[in-house]
């Protein structure tokens, strides 16, 4: 018994220091907006990143016709607006500030120009033309957050 308290008492003190362990700097805007668009946003997220994932296998496969329309549909510009219903009109979009959502619109601009190349058939140019999409991404993650 005494033998676990002065193991407890060793180990205290190095728990305490650990809950207070500094966090990382974070020096992303925070962008506030409502937990419904919060959660529209991260959910679209999810689906860009698996979008982005199967355009890359279609790209690989040789499938440019595949890896175009789904580009189209899930990142282009036909994805926008899909939350207007939802939202009364107020989708996440409404909530970004100027530089964020001009951000936004180029990544759907981009993948829709990506599209139209992808359609054209050539694998490198098609390549060529996804960068940008992803240029978007990163550029929007290393700017901004909405936590
Ligand atoms: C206009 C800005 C913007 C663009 C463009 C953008 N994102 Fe995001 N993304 C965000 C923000 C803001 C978050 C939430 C960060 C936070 O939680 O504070 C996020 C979160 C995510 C997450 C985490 C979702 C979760 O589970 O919480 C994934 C995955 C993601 N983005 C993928 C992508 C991919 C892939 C692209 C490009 C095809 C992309 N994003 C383009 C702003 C953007």
């Amino acid at each position: 018994m005494i033998r676990l308290l002065i193991l407890l008492a060793a180990l205290l003190p190095g728990l305490v220091i650990a809950a207070e362990a500094k966090l990382p700097e974070d020096p992303r805007t925070l962008v506030e907006m409502p937990l419904l668009q919060q959660a529209l946003m991260r959910q679209d997220m999810v689906e860009h990143l698996s979008a982005l994932n199967n355009v890359l296998g279609f790209l690989a496969a040789g499938k440019l016709k595949e890896a175009a329309a789904i580009a189209e549909k899930e990142l282009g510009v036909s994805s926008m607006g899909k939350h207007a219903a939802a939202t009364g009109g107020q989708g996440p979009g409404r909530f970004m500030p100027e530089a964020m959502r001009g951000i936004g619109l180029g990544m759907h601009q981009a993948a829709s120009e990506f599209a139209e190349v992808a359609k054209k058939g050539n694998k490198a140019a098609a390549y060529r033309a996804l960068e940008p999409v992803t240029a978007a991404c990163a550029a929007c993650h290393s700017g901004f957050r909405i936590r």
